[in-house]
């Protein structure tokens, strides 16, 4: 299967700070990839770079085979970069369909599918972003990336403060939205054992570089890993 996402030679930070050295990094149409590391170790700088809202001192992205490097965020948006940050951005004073309307792409997610995966949000469709709790502006950060029928999905920390039933219900989710095709996925998760089941490789980070990337099986089978860079056994 092509790249969807490549990423060469990626050197990023913010001001004069190099945070990212030297990124490489593809994925291929249909798969779900877990970024893990400790905190402060650059996973949020690695969605960020590709979003576009770092500072970028060499390297390039590609996305589909076209070179977004010297795009906006907005213009990447429009190539098909789909972003849930860590700090959510839903906006405020929009609806929640609104916030949803105001990106939407064509493509396979509708508000329609998003309100069937998160009914909460339709019973809320017409609350503004700064009326919702935060598990809902959560959904609805999600809901707001799907509608954009994205080629790349970043999720950064998309589980955090949901109920365990939801989280259960995304994950399944996001794997069945990345595999139907036409899009991969990058999940940042503090959580390693959440995500091992969903994710079909790991990758783990440490000063802004990778450290580990194999299969999430091999890592299941070798928890000793997860101890080395993550500070925690096989179970968290
Ligand atoms: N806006 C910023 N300006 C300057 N430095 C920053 C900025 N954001 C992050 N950093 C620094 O970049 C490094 C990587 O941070 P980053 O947010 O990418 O880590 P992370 O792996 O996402 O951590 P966490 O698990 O806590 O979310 C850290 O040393 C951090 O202090
Ligand atoms: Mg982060």
């Amino acid at each position: 299967m092509p790249d969807l996402l490549r990423i060469e030679g990626l050197r990023a930070g913010y001001g004069e700070a190099v945070v990212l050295p030297g990124m490489s990094l593809r994925l291929a149409e249909s798969e779900v990839l877990a970024l893990l590391g400790r905190n402060g170790t650059g996973k949020t700088t690695l969605i960020n770079s590709i979003v576009g809202i770092t500072h970028r001192f060499g390297g390039s992205v590609i996305l589909g085979g076209q070179d977004i490097t010297e795009m906006r965020p907005d213009q990447r948006a429009r190539a098909g970069i789909g972003w849930v940050p860590q700090e959510r951005n839903i906006f405020r004073s929009l609806t929640v369909e609104e916030n949803m309307t105001a990106v939407a792409r064509p493509g396979p997610w509708t508000v329609a599918k998003v309100y069937e995966m998160f009914p909460r949000l339709k019973e809320r469709r017409n609350n503004f972003g700064n009326q919702l709790s935060g598990g809902e502006q959560q959904m609805l950060a999600i809901g707001r990336a799907l509608t954009l029928n994205p080629k790349v999905l970043l999720l950064d920390e998309p589980t955090e403060g949901l109920a365990p039933i939801i989280v259960e219900e995304l994950l399944k989710a996001l794997g069945t939205i990345t595999r139907a095709g036409g899009t991969c996925s990058i999940i940042v998760e503090q959580n390693a054992q959440k995500i091992l089941g969903l994710a079909d490789r790991i990758v783990i980070l440490e000063r802004g570089a990778i450290v580990h990337d194999a299969a999430s099986a091999a890592l299941k089978a070798d928890p000793a890993v997860l101890e080395r860079y993550l500070g925690v056994a096989g179970k968290s």
